[in-house]
């Protein structure tokens, strides 16, 4: 396999995990916050090795289930005692259940908001609850009590006794936490945003085993779907930029390693819209500025967090600028045609047709005549890359026929 996708899982998890916890405002930290509090709670309970990498892995993504909802993130947020928070829970199992390398975490994240003392949705009970989802339980409602304008020593005994007076929780879990309490370095841990950041890196040592590039493409689908689905109107974007990347990338003569890339690109190039609220993602109409200036936000957060993967840096560079235009109109770079790589001309082609072609909540899809016509339009003002759009043209059936419309 290729040496620059041998990728130490670590690294991809990380940049997944941040994914998730984007808003419209930033990048925010319950995930590894919860995966630190996890850490500590599952070494004093003494678990194996391998049984911690696992908790800190679902940790870092356990809330996936709800990452394409923000009425849902918001909700799990602010209550674990409505039992619709069992949802995300579910779709959570369900996004990684098939999954060969995430598969592992599936079971785990389905019952973390399973309560010790029963009435959950999978009919287990107490110590029936696998011990790991007992253990993100417990992380996940420290991490949401935690007020960042107060000193955290002064809210330790509060967010404890908080705890106690729930019978939620298993109470083996309780007592270790209560004990834990006591370690000021456990609290500062949680709300030191350089230890937050960079924790995870201490833990390389727990898996020795690399990704290959078969693993980032299935890893990379699964968060596909996830952007997709944060609109109804883009249910297939990402895996239809990847296809048609792909396939223009092969008919450009790219080698397979480097179409491989293309696919790779474009179904991570709008992670960032992770951060775009669902109801600015569907709004019938023109957005207003407010609107729009979120939305923009969303190649950059691409980037950004694709470069912190080792060995992603051309995909991340490629992803970051798909709205960046020839002319120096686009966004977030505002780069001039001489920075902007083949790559990412490719990647803004194949972007712009699959988006033409599919229907959008202010518009239905366009035919390809209409949609060529479109990109004419936009290869005389400058903006887009003649040579490919010519391509494109020439082989506009073969590349319309791979996306999927609905
Ligand atoms: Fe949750
Ligand atoms: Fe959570
Ligand atoms: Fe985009």
């Amino acid at each position: 396999m290729l040496s620059h996708f041998q990728i130490h899982p670590v690294s991809f998890i990380r940049a997944m995990s941040k994914a998730l916890e984007l808003s419209s405002t930033g990048i925010s930290k319950h995930h590894r916050r919860t995966a630190i509090i996890s850490r500590y709670i599952g070494m004093n309970l003494g678990i194996s090795q391998n049984q911690l990498q696992v908790l800190i892995y679902a940790s870092l993504l356990h809330d996936i289930g709800a990452a394409a909802n923000w009425d849902e993130k918001h909700f799990i947020a602010h209550t674990d005692e409505d039992n619709l928070v069992f949802n995300h829970a579910e779709t959570g199992y369900c996004i990684l259940k098939d999954s060969a390398r995430l598969g592992v975490l599936a079971e785990p994240i389905r019952y973390h908001h399973d309560r010790f003392c029963g009435g959950n949705p999978s009919g287990l009970v107490g110590t029936e609850i696998p011990l790991l989802s007992r253990i993100i339980h417990v992380a996940d409602r420290i991490e949401v009590q935690i007020d960042d304008s107060q000193h955290i020593f002064r809210q330790r005994d509060k967010i404890i006794s908080n705890l106690e007076k729930n019978i939620f929780f298993d109470t083996e879990i309780i007592k270790v936490i209560r004990d834990m309490s006591k370690i000021d370095a456990f609290w500062l841990d949680i709300v030191n945003i350089d230890y937050v950041n960079n924790f995870i890196n201490t833990l390389s040592f727990f898996e020795k085993l690399l990704f290959d590039l078969n693993d980032m493409i299935s890893i990379a689908e699964i968060f596909a779907k996830v952007v997709d689905a944060t609109s109804p109107f883009t249910a297939t974007h990402s895996n239809n930029v990847a296809k048609v990347s792909k396939e223009l990338a092969r008919v450009l003569g790219f080698s397979e390693q480097e179409t491989d890339q293309f696919y790779l690109a474009g179904l991570l190039h709008d992670l960032g819209k992770l951060a775009i609220p669902n109801k600015i993602l569907n709004k019938r109409g023109k957005l207003d500025n407010d609107e729009y200036e979120i939305i923009k936000q969303h190649p950059y957060y691409s980037y950004r967090i694709m470069e912190e993967v080792d060995g992603f840096q051309t995909i991340a560079s490629w992803v970051g600028t798909h709205h960046e235009r020839l002319d120096g109109s686009g966004y977030p770079f505002k780069l001039k045609s001489a920075q902007i790589s083949f790559g990412s001309r490719l990647l803004a082609v194949a972007d712009i047709y699959c988006a033409l072609i599919e229907s959008r909540s202010y518009r239905d899809g366009m035919t390809i005549d209409h949609a060529l016509e479109v990109m004419n339009e936009m290869v005389r003002e400058m903006k887009l890359d003649v040579n490919i759009v010519n391509v494109l043209r020439q082989h506009t059936e073969l590349l319309y026929a791979l996306i999927q419309k609905k």
